[in-house]
């Protein structure tokens, strides 16, 4: 059968590579240079995959007790050795086929870091040059180069086997958050890095880096915000260069071999939602590049949003494709949006093998803001996710839910895709964590079929107007809404996940010297605050310790920020909120979260399944809706798509030609990570990280990997 559609291949006109794949190992983030998440392996297929037992489970030991600990790793596998990372940040190697452990790398190791290390970790970078293997990979704001047979820091590279990822950026970073949760990528004996950096005005600038691997010296770098002379820098006012961040590479990248080129998408420029001081186009944020992997130069872009303001960072690393377009064979690259769409371009050229349609969008009504007048989506492929969330979507699970939604949804906009955010609150749907998100896209050579996990859940952006108000008049107080309300909220109650902690009766568990501490240095998901300085602090600790107090007039009343000043941003917002029904279940009506598969040949989505259950619904009889869902498909030659992703902590195979779901196992903690196959002495692996802490649920610290029975 398969012998046959590769013959057919062969005859039709060749322009596109249709070299055989042979994906049977797991050696790179995303299984392969070109992100295919695909594997060639066969031995699990939808007949016996009810038959997978565990094979065995590896526990780290260190998920924290407070259930704010993730593993979003996707492991690798080469010449039998696993390499992952854990809750903790510490990278770690074991017996692929026993779980047995071989070494551990502590990068924290004597450092006082709290109850928990900076951040999360999506997966690490190997490379070989004969005897010398090496494991490189990001801890806070380090990149590291480890001995793949020791666990030891390579001491020739960098200072003392590390490097910082604040240094090499063209502008002082010293006291900003760079850090980098998604490994970079390889070509030839260059690691190529993007960066995680602020959402808001303290963010370091998003640029693109390229370290030798051996030396750990920088080779190039690529401006996304461009500086004087370079292609884009008309795109910005004249000095943004010098004072915007953001525009950075995030979600990993991937590299044609072949062409030599590395494809890198980029998320929206800081601060996010309010771009008066970046008025323009804002080249090459939110921009498809493909640049020249040897010497980072530009070879073609496509920006996917312009002057972005709903945080639509390309939130995952295009798949390298080769489609049937026109009747030709054609290498293309697919990109996946947090909006849903799929934009399949051309790899030469960038040109969209589909049409695409520039739309008119509305205006902001912010002060200093010019929302840009137009945006572009694609014909084809549509929507993976719903695209408004309109009237009749309203949640209709109970009349109570539905009436509490309906007067929540009048108050606030409604009014799709572009819609600008505002102070009255703007519905963001599919939201914030799309659509696509980090997990990715999978790509089955065989059939040009992309499957693609989707998120349906509205959520509501909220500005808030910095000028001074009675509420807001004291310096503290300013200081908490223009840098802490978006994650703790306005009201300083956190978030109902339980993710972000609560800040009111500080006093009762911390000191000010404490706080003063993780505003220096992060901790968790919190970004480091290391640019306030000392009276900003102090001005800030007093207002959390007196909220009270912190209202009396001060001495020196503020003027309203300045439109004038482009390091002042007038607005900040009330945070990342979930438009939720009073039970917390999604305020639109199901899918709540869906997987999906899209024939890229012919620009068609062949089939859309639920991805995930409430099983308390289920069981009052209503259809399976899909749950949020966080980590990406794999889908192999044996005929299945492997995912967990959802909160309901399974993981699950489908049929990859028609969607039905097959098999399901309770995982110890949600797997919230993409999952990784490979073989072993005849024998297929499937295996997962299951670290759990997202969507109110529990930490976890385990690796589970699966195989037939003997
Ligand atoms: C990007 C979201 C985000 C922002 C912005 C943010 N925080 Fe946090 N903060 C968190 C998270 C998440 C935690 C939990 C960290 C952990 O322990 O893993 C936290 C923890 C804390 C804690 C410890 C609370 C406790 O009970 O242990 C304090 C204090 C704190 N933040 C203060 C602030 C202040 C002050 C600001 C503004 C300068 C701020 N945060 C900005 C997300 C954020």
């Amino acid at each position: 059968m398969r012998g046959i559609a590769l013959l057919l291949l062969l005859l039709l006109p060749a322009c596109g590579s249709d070299a055989p794949f042979d994906l049977t190992g797991w050696t790179t983030y995303g299984g392969d240079a070109g992100s295919h998440q695909y594997s060639t392996l066969d031995q699990i297929t939808p007949a016996n995959v009810h038959r997978l037992e565990v094979a065995w489970t590896y526990h780290t030991g260190d998920a924290r007790a407070d259930d704010r600990s993730q593993i979003q790793c996707n492991p690798l596998i080469v010449d039998g050795t696993l390499y992952g990372t854990s809750p903790g940040l510490k990278l770690f190697a074991l017996d692929a086929a026993t779980g047995t452990e071989r070494w551990v790398f502590d990068p924290f190791e004597g450092e006082d870091d709290g109850p928990g290390p900076l951040g999360v970790n999506r997966g690490v970078v190997y490379w070989a040059d004969g005897p010398d293997r090496r494991i490189l990979f990001t801890a806070g704001s380090w990149l590291y180069a480890i001995d793949a047979a020791t666990g030891r820091p390579v001491s020739s590279f960098g200072t003392g086997g590390r490097v910082s990822l604040k240094e090499g950026l063209g502008r002082n970073a010293d006291d900003l958050f760079v850090i980098a949760n998604t490994p970079g990528a390889l070509y030839r004996d260059l690691l190529i890095l993007g960066s995680r950096v602020s959402e808001n005005a303290d963010a370091a600038p998003g640029h693109l880096r390229a370290y030798d691997v051996r030396t750990g010296a920088l080779v190039w770098r690529f401006h996304t915000i461009p500086q004087p002379g370079e292609f884009g820098y008309d795109t910005w006012p004249e000095d943004a260069y010098t004072y915007i961040g953001g525009a950075n590479a995030w979600a990993g990248m991937t590299v044609d071999p072949d062409r030599g080129w590395v494809f890198v998408p980029t998320g929206s420029a800081a601060f996010d939602f309010w771009g008066g001081n970046r008025k323009g186009q804002n080249l090459f944020a939110n921009t498809l590049l493909a640049l020249d992997a040897a010497t980072g130069r530009r070879i073609w872009h496509v920006q996917i949003v312009r002057h972005d303001l709903w945080d639509r960072d390309l939130p995952a690393p295009p798949n390298l494709v080769t489609v049937t377009h026109g009747g030709r064979r054609i290498d293309a690259v697919a990109q996946i949006t947090k909006s849903g769409h799929v934009f399949l371009l051309d790899r030469e050229t960038g040109e969209s093998l589909f049409p695409v349609e520039e739309i008119p969008v509305p205006p902001s009504d912010l002060r200093g803001e010019a929302a840009w007048p137009t945006q572009i989506l694609p014909t084809k492929p549509p929507p993976f996710a719903r695209q408004v969330f309109t009237e009749d979507l309203i949640t209709d699970r109970t009349p109570e839910a539905h009436a509490a939604v309906r007067s929540r949804w009048a108050q606030v906009r409604s009014g799709g895709p572009f819609t600008p955010p505002s102070t009255q609150g703007t519905v963001i749907f599919p939201g914030f964590d799309g659509g696509g998100e980090w997990g990715g896209a999978a790509f089955d050579p065989e059939t040009g079929w992309l499957y693609v996990n989707s998120n349906e859940m509205p959520w509501i952006l909220t500005m808030v107007d910095l000028a001074p108000t009675e509420e807001n008049r004291a310096p503290g107080a300013r200081l908490y809404a223009a840098n802490c309300a978006v994650c703790h909220g306005a009201d300083r109650a956190g978030d109902t996940a339980g993710v972000i902690p609560s800040l009111r009766d500080l006093g009762d568990r911390l000191q000010p010297s404490d706080v003063a501490q993780i505003l220096r240095r992060g901790q968790g998901v919190m970004p480091a605050f290391g640019h306030l300085t000392p009276a900003e602090t102090e001005a800030l600790i007093a207002f959390l310790f007196d909220p009270e107090a912190a209202h009396a007039p001060p001495a020196d009343p503020p003027e309203a920020p300045a439109l004038t000043d482009p390091r002042a941003v007038p607005y900040s917002h009330t945070g990342y909120n979930r438009f939720l029904d009073p039970d917390g279940y999604p305020a639109v009506k199901p899918p709540w979260g869906t997987l999906n598969a899209i024939d890229l040949n012919r620009g068609t989505l062949v089939w859309q399944v639920p991805l995930g259950e409430f099983e308390e619904l289920t069981a009052q009889g209503l259809p399976k809706t899909g749950t949020e869902n966080y980590g990406g498909p794999v889908v192999t030659a044996g005929g299945l798509v492997f995912i967990g992703a959802s909160k309901d902590e399974y993981f699950r195979a489908f049929d990859k030609t028609t969607g039905e779901e097959l098999w399901k196992v309770k995982l110890p903690a949600g797997g919230y990570a993409t999952p990784a196959t490979y073989a072993l002495d005849g024998k297929q692996y499937v295996v997962i990280a299951a670290g759990g802490g997202k969507m109110g649920t529990p930490s976890g610290d385990a690796y589970v990997a699966f195989a037939l029975p003997d």
